[in-house]
């Protein structure tokens, strides 16, 4: 264990942050040996994945950070048409999909790229072109961090929802994943319905993609639209797309017919946050306060010295240097208030504040 450690690296945001206390796990009995140590005791905690969808707002965490870093991936079930695989939660994500491409296993191939680890991935269900994590889940396995209890949990336990799990719910904090299973297949079920996959496929001159072809689409168009992590700091989308009645978005639409929106299966409706983001701006906030503001500036591509909205995706808010995670949290409010104010929608926040 180590004290007085800059998280600066273990957050994608790259904002600034030192925990008081830092274990790194390397395997799980460490993991174990820690739940039951003095530190942990009388310490608040945080587990600490690959830090990309955290925003630290202070400088100083007061407590003590867990980074799992353990490593591994076994074939645990196979046959002519399926295989369960387990990968450790400290497994990089976009690698582990990469190794499932490789060995041509259907399943995880839209989340390619996704930054991140494994056991991070549950707990938000993360999604991205038409696909969802639990659509391939089969079941994970967590450390109860109170009692040192492991526990097995099934698809239905988890409560998978949009960018939502029991693990952000009811058992917020309680539980490290430690290993997730997922059921993958071998025959070939490719989704391509999503956005601007067929687009890019056939300018590419690509007909009827491969597995791997798909999976080297998806890293192609990410790359087009979202900032490369190692370059401007950022967590990816940092809201979540609004779910609305749909008898709201029929009266937004007569305002604005072109307003993008996904129908859910519940008769309600999805509309991109980007969209909204793109279509409010600085001034939105004044303009409803009266008429004497007739800026039309849109958020996305704002930015001042230090934080800003992505040019390229409105969703997507960056850190360029020396910022703090409150300029982001300043910035994410007035970006809430000006949406609110212009189309009645509440976006909310899909990256952990912490
Ligand atoms: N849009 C705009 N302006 C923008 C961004 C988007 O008008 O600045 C419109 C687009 O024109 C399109 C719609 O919004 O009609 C949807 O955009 P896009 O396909 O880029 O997807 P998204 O809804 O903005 C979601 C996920 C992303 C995921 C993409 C692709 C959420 C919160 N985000 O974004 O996930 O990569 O779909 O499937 O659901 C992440 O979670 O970090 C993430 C990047």
């Amino acid at each position: 264990m180590k004290t007085n450690v800059n998280l600066q690296p273990y957050n994608s945001f790259g904002f600034k942050a030192v925990a008081k206390h830092f274990a790194e796990i390397n395997d799980i009995q460490e993991l174990e040996e820690l739940i039951h140590s003095d530190v942990f005791k009388s310490e608040k905690h945080l587990i600490l994945s690959g830090g990309n969808n955290v925003l630290f707002q202070d400088e100083f965490f007061d407590g003590l950070v867990i980074h799992i870093n353990t490593k591994g991936v076994e074939i645990l079930k196979e046959d002519e048409n399926e295989v369960v695989v387990r990968a450790q939660a400290g497994e990089d994500w976009p690698d582990f999909v990469r190794f499932t491409v490789e060995h041509g296993w259907y399943g995880l191939e839209n989340l390619a790229h996704i930054p991140g680890k494994v056991g991070a991935a549950p707990v938000q269900n993360i999604g991205a072109y038409g696909m969802e994590l639990k659509d391939s889940f089969l079941q994970c396995e967590a450390i109860h961090l109170k009692t040192g209890e492991k526990r097995v949990f099934s698809k239905t336990e988890c409560a998978f929802g949009y960018r939502n799990s029991v693990f952000k719910n009811e058992l917020k904090g309680q539980y490290a994943i430690t290993s997730v299973d997922f059921m993958l297949h071998k025959q070939a079920e490719l989704k391509l319905e999503y956005g601007n996959i067929k687009a890019y496929l056939s300018e590419h001159g690509i007909e009827t993609p491969t597995l791997q072809q798909l999976h080297d689409a998806i890293c192609a168009i990410r790359d087009t639209k979202l900032p490369d992590v190692n370059q401007i700091g950022n967590a990816g989308s940092f809201f979540k797309n609004p779910v609305i009645e749909k008898a709201q978005f029929k009266t937004l639409q007569k305002d604005y017919p072109n307003i993008p929106h996904y129908d859910e299966p519940n008769g309600k409706v999805k509309v991109p946050a980007g969209w909204l983001i793109e279509h409010s701006g600085p001034s939105t906030l004044r303009q409803a306060q009266g008429p004497q503001d007739s800026g039309t500036l849109s958020w996305k591509g704002w930015r001042n010295e230090h934080v800003g909205v992505y040019e390229k995706q409105a969703l997507v808010l960056v850190h360029y240097g020396g910022g703090t995670g409150h300029d982001i949290v300043e910035l994410a409010c007035n970006i809430q208030d000006s949406v609110e104010a212009k189309f009645g929608i509440r976006i909310s926040p899909e990256v952990n504040f912490v």
